[in-house]
């Protein structure tokens, strides 16, 4: 049975682009969940079939199909939350369940409570806090995307263009053609700084090389930071929104689109108020639409709300979360920069590698290339959590000596205590151990030892911590976040996640290590997507680092 208001609703978003997760929230916000009625409603309203828009929003971790259950409170289980006594704040609050992590790692534990965010461990009081700015510049270095960040008001528009915000946009306008802004961008080095690190400048060539028969091109914002241990992207959104939406316009400038996604992780629910105030202001101020100050080039730009899934991260899946479709990876090639949003030509990029672009293209290509140590060129934002003195965001050179960034900037372990592992890339980099501590934060370093930088995550373990127990919680954390579409992930993340329980039964160190090899072998070779790829990294780092750790887990455990 529709409910009156239904209508309207579905009106109000079926001609907007990307309209399915919209309409999904405003039902969901309305009834605090998602009845049959509501689904039944938005399947005819956007001619899709019931039984798959069951599919796709029961994939989804936030959307509650019970009465109240967006208000239920949820904890979160991330590894640093776990660290922190997470099991403790669900146990005192009624009706909590837990949810993967919250990208909160510097303020544990986080619970989130319908569009609310409490912060405080346990036995503290729970109250809501704005994102901690980053520290003032432990290490002294000249930072990029956090060079004005601290400023007040920086997240106003006023605030923003007091320190330069918006300029480089006008003068590319005004003084650059796209080639000579994607020549710019090219020369300051800038790759992504979502993970895979792909020439900024090279993919947007693509787009702009390819055609876009029939339909705009697009480039979104890929703002889902799902990765354990990642934050950085949240302190760059909520202090300095502007940044953000002014490298999408650049962005769609060099490209040639015409339209643009930000896709927001639904966990981050203060951060899509602050956005929409600054798009508003940006909309408002001519700097986001059509004839953006009046050069010509126009250029609309879409917030989205994800619902809850961190493969939703990887672009092909953002890509078809964006088009109302089942998240799953997209099969490649065709890669997104031909065939991307609605099979047209579009970039997904990272918010950190947008907000860059405008200081590059304020400062200089050379600027920003000169700010990385040796032969790498710009800067990196880490964010740092667990057993370290002053967890938070801090902005690097790439290059730097991790013991530099652990012990001077951040203060080391506690006291009495010792770093015995660190995490890279979030979780996808698995762990390095206290030997490998002398690395520079860069990904040829880092790959040389096995690892990578990826999104820049770094969680510290000190030597209290049980590794093969933090090694379980994050293969479990894969287990439960795989999105199924390939056996090699789905099975192999569950065979990893039993073997680190001890559930697989008794086995000798030998044949639980050949196993465990074997699987991951098989995961990393034959996984569709770089959830089912990175995976094994925590085993494989884990029986490289830690073989003693292993040896008792085995023997305790099994024989
Ligand atoms: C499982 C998985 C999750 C990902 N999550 C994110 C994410 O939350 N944010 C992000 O920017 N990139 C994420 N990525 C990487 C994206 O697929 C893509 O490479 C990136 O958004 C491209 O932007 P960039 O070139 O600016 O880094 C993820 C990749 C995988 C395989
Ligand atoms: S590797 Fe895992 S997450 Fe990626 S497509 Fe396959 S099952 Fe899904």
């Amino acid at each position: 049975m529709t409910r009156p208001g239904d209508q309207d609703l579905i009106e109000r978003w079926r001609g907007e682009p990307a309209p399915l997760l919209p309409l999904l929230h405003a039902f969901h916000d309305r009834d605090g969940y998602l009845s049959d009625d509501a689904l039944r409603a938005i399947a005819e309203g956007l001619r899709t079939p019931l039984a798959d828009l069951y599919g796709t929003v029961t994939f989804y971790h936030h959307l509650s199909r019970e009465p109240g259950g967006k208000e239920r409170p949820r904890v979160c289980e991330g590894p640093v939350c776990r660290m922190r006594g997470c099991e403790a704040v669900k146990d005192g609050l009624e009706g909590a369940t837990g949810m993967p992590c919250a990208g909160r790692c510097d303020e544990p534990v986080p619970v989130l409570v319908g569009d609310r965010y409490l912060v405080g461990g346990p036995g503290g009081a729970l109250e809501e806090r704005p994102t901690p700015l980053p520290a003032p510049n432990p290490g002294g270095r000249e930072e990029c995307c956090f060079a004005h960040i601290r400023e007040t008001d920086r997240a106003t528009l006023a605030g923003y263009r007091r320190t330069g915000g918006y300029t480089a946009l006008a003068r590319t306008l005004r003084e650059l053609t796209p080639e000579e802004l994607l020549d710019v961008v090219e020369r300051s080095g800038l790759a992504g700084r979502g993970g895979a690190g792909f020439p900024t400048a090279r993919k947007w060539r693509a787009v702009r090389e390819a055609p876009s028969p029939g339909g705009p091109k697009t480039i979104v914002c890929n703002a889902d930071e799902g990765e354990p241990g990642c934050f950085k992207d949240r302190v760059l959104m909520d202090h300095d929104p502007h940044a953000v939406i002014e490298g999408l316009a650049l962005a769609a400038f060099a490209t040639g689109a015409t339209q643009g996604f930000l896709y927001l992780r639904y966990e981050y629910p203060h951060t899509l108020r602050i956005l929409e105030t600054a798009l508003a202001e940006a909309r408002a101020a001519g700097l986001i639409g059509r004839d953006v100050l009046d050069s010509g080039f126009d250029f609309e730009l879409y917030i989205r709300r994800g619902a809850g899934a961190y493969i939703c991260g990887e672009e092909t899946s953002l890509l078809n979360s964006l088009e109302g479709k089942h998240p799953f990876p997209r099969n490649r090639p065709p890669f997104p920069v031909t065939h991307g949003y609605e099979d047209r030509p579009t970039a997904v990029n990272n918010v950190e590698t947008l907000a860059s672009v405008p200081p590059i293209v304020a400062r200089g290509a050379d600027w920003y290339a000169g700010l990385g140590l040796g032969a790498h060129k710009g800067t990196k934002l880490i964010s740092l959590s667990g057993d370290v003195a002053r967890p938070g965001n801090y902005e690097v050179p790439l290059g730097l000596p991790l013991r530099e960034l652990l012990f001077d900037w951040a203060g080391g372990p506690g006291a009495g205590r010792t770093i015995q592992a660190v995490t890279m890339a979030g979780l996808s980099g698995g762990f390095l151990g206290a030997a490998d501590l002398d690395v520079t934060l860069d990904e040829p370093c880092l790959r040389s030892k096995g690892s990578f930088l990826g999104a820049g995550g770094i969680m510290v373990f000190d030597d209290t911590r049980d590794m093969v127990a933090v090694a379980r919680q994050a293969m479990e954390f894969f287990a439960h976040e795989s999105c199924g579409k390939c056996f090699p992930c789905r099975i192999g993340t569950q065979r990893l996640a039993e073997r680190l329980s001890g559930a697989a039964g008794p086995e000798s160190l030998e044949s639980w290590s050949s196993e465990v090899r074997e699987i991951g072998g098989v995961m990393a070779s034959l996984s569709a997507c770089g959830l089912g790829v990175a995976a094994p990294l925590v085993t494989e780092s884990l029986l490289e680092r830690f073989p003693d750790a292993v040896a008792r887990h085995v023997d305790g455990g099994a024989r």
